[in-house]
This record gives structure tokens, C-alpha cells and sequence, in this order.
């Protein structure tokens, strides 16, 4: 079989593995894909190694976004405007480093969950990797204009300048949020919950039609998700919608062919909702 890999660190409670050997079965495609736990310092071993045993591609998470990025002899134009790869093809001169996590949410909100994302202001709370994913896609999309906030200033203002629209795109400090009114979507886009130190929102960030999208899922998702009912917001999204399409995506781009992915998504919402 044709080998894939999930490298992360925490990697063992991935669900790439069960969302690939699935859309594998889907199509008749044999495949391996194993989860590879690496520290920072042990990315760069372990992607050689995989390499060195056949791997075709690989799926890059948290905290390696960035770094896989590096590691890549040839970026795609969407992994070079994020500055972070979450999707590795192996090519003959190394690895083709992408990135699928922008294409994955807007096809998520846009087509699993009906949201018209045209002309939304735009709220992005952080500018780490998950955030440098998503932003290019969601400014393509067609939102209108995109605030960042992030709790280090020079990630929000590196973020921001890397997106190339100073008109439409505005780092700001946390302590601005309350006089900037309301957004038509919210992005969290922190790792903060998984220290369960979620940054104090205003409730005024949320009117009747925002959309508060959290691109982690299960209990990491609560608190934002919470404070966002709490808010008043008019949808809330957490991220195993993402992850699935991004999967897809990635799915796509090692195969040739993208799987239907409703039947994925539904069974693992039923058990990490
Ligand atoms: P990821 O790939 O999930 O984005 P990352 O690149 O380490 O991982 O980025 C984590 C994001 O969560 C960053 O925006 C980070 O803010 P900093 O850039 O200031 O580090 C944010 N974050 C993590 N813990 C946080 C906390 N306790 N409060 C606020 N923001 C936090």
C-alpha cells in the first residue's frame, strides 16, 4: 500500500488517520497512514526518515506548520502566501509543501453549513500557523474587511503585512476589540483553550447575523463556542468541518480524485460534537 503520515506532536489523538483510511475505502484506493509523534526537534529526522521508507505524502499539524514549510524544496502559491504547510507531496526533487486548511473551512461554512461568506466583516483572533492557513482563503473568498488581533502584536502586524492588502486587512490589540463593534464572522484561531486561557471577548464582537467559527473541535472548542451563544451569535461552527475537507482536499491532491465526504463527517460528528 501507497504510505501517509500525520506528523505532529501531540499527534496519538489525530483523527487524520480513521478520516483517510475512510475516504480510501470510499474509492478502493490502498493505502497506510500512520500518525508520526515529532518534537521541534525531531521534525526534520522523522519527515527524512518517512521519506527514506516510501512516503508518498504527509499531513502536517500542530506545532509544525510553520517549520514543515522550510522543509519544502517547492512551495504552492497558497502555502507561500500562509507561510505554513499542512499538506506535503512528494515530488522528484523532495517535498511539494501546500496548504489545505483555507480551501477546507471556506468549502465547510460555504457549502456544509450555507454561509454566504461575501462582504462579512471579519474578525481573526491569532496569527499562528492556523491562522496564517486559513486567512489567504478566506480574504479570496470574498469577506470584507479583515481584523486580526493576536496576543503578540509583532505575529498580528507579520500576519497582516504577509496578506498584501493594507486597505482591507487591520492588525489591532485585543484592547481595541471593544470599540470596533460588531463582526459578521469571528475566527478563533488561538490554541488558547487547549491551556484553557481563552482571551476575555467583548460580547459586543457578536450581532444577530455573526457567525462564530472555532477552528478546533470537541472540548477544545467549548469555551469559544460558549462565549459566542453567550454573545448572541447567529451560528456557531466549530472546526471538525475544516478538518475533514482539508482532509479531502489533501486526499485529492495525493490521489487524483476527491472524496464525497458527508458520511466521514457525520460519523465523526455523532462522537466529537
Ligand atoms: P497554531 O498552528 O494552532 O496557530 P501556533 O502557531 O503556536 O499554533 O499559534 C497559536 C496561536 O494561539 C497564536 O496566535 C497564539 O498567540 P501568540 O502568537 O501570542 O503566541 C495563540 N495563543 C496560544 N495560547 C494563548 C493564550 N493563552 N492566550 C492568547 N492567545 C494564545
Amino acid at each position: 500500500a501507497k504510505r501517509y503520515a500525520v506528523i505532529g506532536h501531540p499527534v496519538a489523538h489525530s483523527l487524520s488517520p480513521r478520516i483517510h483510511a475512510a475516504f480510501g475505502k470510499q474509492l478502493g484506493i490502498a493505502l497506510e497512514y500512520s500518525a508520526i509523534d515529532a518534537t521541534d526537534e525531531q521534525f526534520d529526522a522523522a519527515l527524512a526518515a518517512f521519506a527514506a521508507e516510501g512516503g508518498l505524502g504527509a499531513n502536517v499539524t500542530l506545532p509544525h506548520k510553520a517549520r514543515a514549510a522550510a522543509a519544502c524544496t517547492t512551495l504552492t502559491e497558497r502555502a507561500r502566501r500562509a507561510g505554513a504547510v499542512n499538506t506535503l507531496v512528494r515530488s522528484t526533487t523532495g517535498w511539494e509543501g501546500d496548504n489545505t486548511d483555507g480551501a477546507g473551512l471556506v468549502r465547510d461554512l460555504t457549502e456544509r453549513h450555507g454561509l454566504d461568506l461575501r462582504a462579512r466583516r471579519t474578525l481573526l483572533i491569532g496569527a499562528g500557523g492556523a491562522a496564517r492557513g486559513v486567512a489567504p482563503a478566506l480574504l479570496d473568498a470574498g469577506i470584507g474587511e479583515l481584523f486580526i488581533v493576536n496576543r503578540t502584536p509583532e505575529r498580528t502586524d507579520a500576519l497582516a503585512d504577509a496578506l498584501g492588502q493594507p486597505g482591507r486587512v487591520h492588525p489591532r490589540y485585543f484592547d481595541d476589540l471593544v470599540a470596533l463593534g460588531t463582526f459578521d464572522l469571528v475566527v478563533n484561531a488561538t490554541s488558547a483553550a487547549r491551556d484553557a486561557a481563552l482571551p476575555s471577548l467583548p460580547m459586543g464582537l457578536c450581532g444577530k447575523r455573526t457567525a462564530a467559527v472555532d477552528l478546533s473541535y470537541g472540548e477544545v472548542a467549548i469555551p469559544f463556542l460558549a462565549w459566542a451563544r453567550a454573545a448572541g451569535a447567529h451560528d456557531r461552527v466549530d472546526g471538525l468541518g475544516m478538518l475533514v475537507e482539508q482532509a479531502a482536499e489533501s486526499f485529492a491532491r495525493w490521489h487524483g480524485v476527491r472524496p464525497e465526504t458527508d458520511a466521514v463527517y457525520a460519523s465523526l460528528h455523532e462522537r466529537h460534537a
